[in-house]
């Protein structure tokens, strides 16, 4: 059987930070330790800057945990896209940003010795199977129009993998994202951070007396506010209705050393399959020597959050669309899933939080390019705080409006009204004898729906599904085992704990 859980979950080991026990003050507090508020700690940390970071969990606890980590600077929507929504000098920014986002992880691995496996490889973008050639050539155009470093190739010059025609882009990367962001946790601290885990902030006000409120009852005072929660919590709407989350899935099988090239690959469909190598050894995956062994990972089958309920064809899926274009792929060992935030012009939010006070930020959207875009965050709201310029601040700004983005907003936010039909539907099942251990599903009792969850030993756990953002009604998604808002992007664990914003608290009580 497959492990349920990431290989970086399953290869790292993670440090626990203690609670704040008490009210406190500094400079900054940032909000999140994912990539984007760790990275944003640690260079106001080495800027001099007093740090506290706080974290609902542990350092790596939410999405950076089940990324599968490609370093990149080729924008997932593609330079087509990006040229029609942002522009030539747009689509060069977006480009370079990301690029300096690679360089700089590089660079902090380098000065704090981190053994993350970073390694600089080339990215192979190629054909699904229904497209045209026509697709990679207008993307050819539109890359060289951005400044883009590329090439196109009849076949990628790689061993197992037989691409057909696909272009080149040198000088990308990848890593252990948790390996990483352990390293870049211990650098903070030796640089003064204070880190506070199990520390869940409830508010987040600006201002003169700028103060973080905790759901312990505790105040962070400090000069700026930084909310890298993925979602921001502290937003009500102004952001929530330019994103989408999107459930994305990811397998790895075990391939011999240097059987496949490691190299980023992915291709022209949509949703597109993502695909990369990660060296770990026999023991790490529980064998008792330490050979060396590859994990091929592959991910895609992407969907709207909560409005799909067929994880296991996903899966499988995914193992079949690899098993025939990478034949050397060995047995499955790992499966899992995470959610990405979508923005209707495929770039991040990322500056000050519109509508509020002018020392709150934030860095959400990640569009499937959040290890890059966390790390320009980092870059970004650094120089934001420390009041220098920075050339990528109008392209992130939170509150831009582009014009070319109409069609995506009005098509997500129609989507989202469309949610709402769920409080007058059916409920999953009749009654909660149907619900098997380990699985969750939404009952309606007495005209409510409710979120009914049977956990390993058969005791029900029952919770209002009715999620505390704006409304809408959660749904089960058996890959992740939580509960799901597919309106904004909310989740909840199986006993409707809150882990991921929007929603600022667990869901009621049924
Ligand atoms: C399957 C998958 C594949 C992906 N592949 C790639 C890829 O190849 N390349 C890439 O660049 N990106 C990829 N992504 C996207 C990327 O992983 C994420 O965008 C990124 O990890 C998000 O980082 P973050 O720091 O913004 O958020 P997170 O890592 O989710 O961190 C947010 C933190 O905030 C904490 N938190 C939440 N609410 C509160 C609160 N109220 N108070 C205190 N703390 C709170 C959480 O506990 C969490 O630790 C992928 C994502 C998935 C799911
Ligand atoms: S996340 Fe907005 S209603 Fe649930």
């Amino acid at each position: 059987m497959p492990k349920s859980t990431s290989l970086w979950i399953d290869t790292a080991h993670r440090p626990s930070a203690a609670p704040l026990v008490e009210d406190t003050s500094a400079d900054v507090c940032v909000v999140g330790a994912g990539i984007a508020g760790l990275t944003t700690a640690y260079l106001l940390a080495r800027e001099g800057r007093s740090v506290a970071l706080i974290d609902a969990g542990e350092v790596g606890n939410g999405q950076t945990a089940v990324t599968t980590a490609h370093l990149s600077s080729v924008i997932d929507d593609g330079f087509t896209e990006m040229l029609r929504l942002h522009g030539p000098d747009g689509a060069r920014l977006a480009h370079e940003s990301h690029a300096r986002a690679v360089d700089r992880i590089d660079m902090i691995c380098g000065d704090e010795h981190i053994d993350c496996h970073f390694e600089r490889v080339d990215g192979y973008l190629f054909l699904g199977k229904k497209d045209k050639e026509s697709t990679i050539d207008e993307e050819l155009e539109a890359a060289r129009a951005a400044d883009v470093k590329v090439m196109r190739l009849p076949q990628a010059p790689v061993k197992g993998f037989s691409s057909g025609p696909c272009l080149r882009f040198p000088n990308q990367a990848q890593f252990h994202p948790l390996r990483y962001l352990n390293g870049v946790a211990d650098a903070f601290m030796r640089r003064g951070g204070r880190i506070y885990s199990q520390t869940r902030a409830e508010s987040a006000d600006g201002g003169d007396r700028a103060c973080v409120k905790t759901a312990s009852g505790h105040a962070i005072r400090a000069g700026s506010i930084v909310v890298a929660t993925n979602s921001p919590f502290n937003d009500l709407v102004a952001i929530h209705t330019k994103q989408a989350p999107y459930t994305t899935y990811a397998i790895g099988l075990r391939v011999a050393v240097s059987e496949v090239t490691h190299a980023l690959y992915w291709d022209t469909e949509d949703p597109y399959h993502y695909v990369r190598l990660q060296q770990t050894t026999n023991r790490e995956l529980g064998g008792d020597n330490d050979e060396r062994v590859d994990i091929l990972i592959v991910g895609g089958e992407d969907h709207k959050s909560a409005q799909a309920n067929d994880a296991e064809k996903r899966f499988e899926c995914l193992v079949s669309w690899a098993r025939e274009r990478f034949p050397k792929a060995g047995p499955l060992e790992f499966r899992w899933s995470g959610q990405v935030m979508e923005t209707v012009d495929g770039l991040g939010y990322i500056g000050r939080n519109p509508l509020d006070a002018d020392n709150v930020y934030i860095a959400t959207g990640d569009s499937g390019m959040g290890m890059t875009h966390g790390t320009i965050a980092g870059m970004l709201i650094t120089d934001l705080i420390q009041r220098r310029a920075n050339p990528w601040t109008e392209l992130y700004d939170p509150a831009r409006v582009r014009t070319g983005a109409a069609v995506e907003w009005v098509k997500e936010n129609l989507n989202v009204a469309l949610q709402y039909k769920d409080w007058l539907t059916r409920g999953d099942v009749k009654s909660i004898d149907e619900i098997t251990p380990n699985n969750g599903a939404i009952i309606v009792e007495a005209g409510r729906k409710i979120a009914v969850y049977r956990d390993e030993r058969g005791t029900i756990h029952r919770r209002s599904a009715v999620c505390p953002h704006l409304g809408c009604i959660v749904g089960w998604n058996p890959a992740a085992s939580s509960w799901d808002c597919p309106c904004h992007g909310s989740r909840f664990d199986r006993f409707g704990a809150v882990f991921n914003g929007p929603s600022p608290k667990d869901l009621d009580p049924a």
